[in-house]
């Protein structure tokens, strides 16, 4: 098997910033208590007619930039989201026409903030065993598209935004060590968008009550967070065979600043050895964790060689982690300075 890692981000935040006061000039909420529960204080949100996989594309557009390809040069498009730009085709076939990868097979996957690490997963399969060199893995979601805006409860939570990263083949010795992916489908119901598909396909009645807006347990969700970061956390290290002192940087999924604590108590990891960027993006599923490792990368706070750990927890219920030490390079390239 060869070495896989990620040789390449982007990412791309729409330019319409919606700060907690917006929420409390017309809803029964505060700035205060949205600070104080979530930890956010403002979100970004798409521009009217600006879909998923226009985000998607220029996120994608950026990682292949970064990793010093051509779109010609990738082999597949993966593009986890839960706000696809429609039921089909498939957001990743649209961001494949945008960006003209034209040599590039394309789908989706469904697994709501888990989804990034498990594109990466499917990736680092393909790339090890040789059957494609370049792999794009989008995360991308235009939540608002799905928020009732009269919900306090899921409203002020989400936000909208883009991050992408390439997968090839790197050194031996760096690259991903290790995956845990997982999911307990008994969970679905604590948080979903019940119309629009085949269950409860949309109609005049759907649309009244609102059943096209996605729907939160939010404590229910919380302690499942808590719990499952303890639980993958320490399997993806044992898989790696790590132990939480060799971690040099987390790259958490950006929803609760109280679940982003914990995460920090459990990898006994100091703050500035993580993003934080949910108090400006709010929880953005699936492009959470992607614009926060780019955001690492860009700020130079992940540094090659750096033992990075992603996870993510989310809608199905899924979870992913993975273990990767960041060698900033393709294979043979020599490391920048
Ligand atoms: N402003 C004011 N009051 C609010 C708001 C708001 N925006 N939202 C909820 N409340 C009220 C509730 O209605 C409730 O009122 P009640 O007691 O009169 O019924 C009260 O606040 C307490 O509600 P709780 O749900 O118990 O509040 P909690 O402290 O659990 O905080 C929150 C709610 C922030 C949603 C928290 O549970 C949370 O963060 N959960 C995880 C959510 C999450 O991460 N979701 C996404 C993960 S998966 C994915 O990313 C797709």
């Amino acid at each position: 098997m060869k070495a896989v890692g990620i040789v390449g981000t982007g990412s791309y935040l729409p330019e319409n910033i919606v700060t907690n006061n917006h929420f409390a000039e017309y809803l029964d909420t505060t700035d205060e208590w949205i600070v104080e529960r979530t930890g956010i204080k403002e979100r970004r949100k798409a521009a009217p007619g600006q879909a998923t996989s226009d985000l998607g594309a220029i996120a994608a557009q950026k990682a292949i930039e970064d990793a010093g390809l051509k779109p010609e040069d990738i082999d597949m498009i993966i593009t986890a989201t839960v706000t696809p730009d429609m039921l089909f085709p498939s957001t990743a076939c649209l961001i494949q026409n945008k960006i003209g990868a034209v040599n590039a097979g394309a789908f989706d996957i469904s697994a709501a903030c888990s989804g990034f690490v498990y594109g990466l997963s499917i990736a680092n399969g393909y790339v090890a065993t040789g059957m494609y060199k370049n792999v794009l893995v989008i995360g991308a979601e235009v939540l608002s598209a799905v928020l009732d805006p009269y919900d306090r409860r899921t409203v002020v939570l989400f936000g909208d935004g883009a991050g992408a990263a390439v997968v090839s083949e790197v050194d031996e010795g760096s690259g991903f060590l290790a995956f845990d992916l997982g999911a307990d489908g008994s969970g679905g119901d604590v948080l979903k968008v019940n119309a629009g598909g085949s269950r409860m396909p949309a109609t005049e009645d759907t649309f009244k009550q609102g059943e096209h807006y996605a729907k939160m347990e939010g404590k229910e969700v919380f302690k499942f967070a808590v719990r499952i970061l303890g639980l993958t956390s320490k399997k993806v290290l044992a898989k790696a065979n790590i132990s939480t002192e060799d971690v040099d940087f987390l790259v958490p999924h950006q929803a609760n600043i109280r679940i982003v604590d914990a995460a920090l108590r459990t990898f006994k990891i100091a703050k500035d050895k993580t993003i934080i960027n949910l108090d400006i993006y709010g929880n953005t599923s699936g492009a959470s964790i992607p614009i926060a490792l780019d955001e690492g990368l860009k700020s130079g706070k992940i540094k090659e060689q750096s033992m990075i750990v992603m996870v993510g927890f989310g809608a199905g219920l899924t979870w992913a982690s993975t273990v990767m030490k960041y060698s900033g390079k393709k294979k043979g390239e020599q490391i920048s300075a």
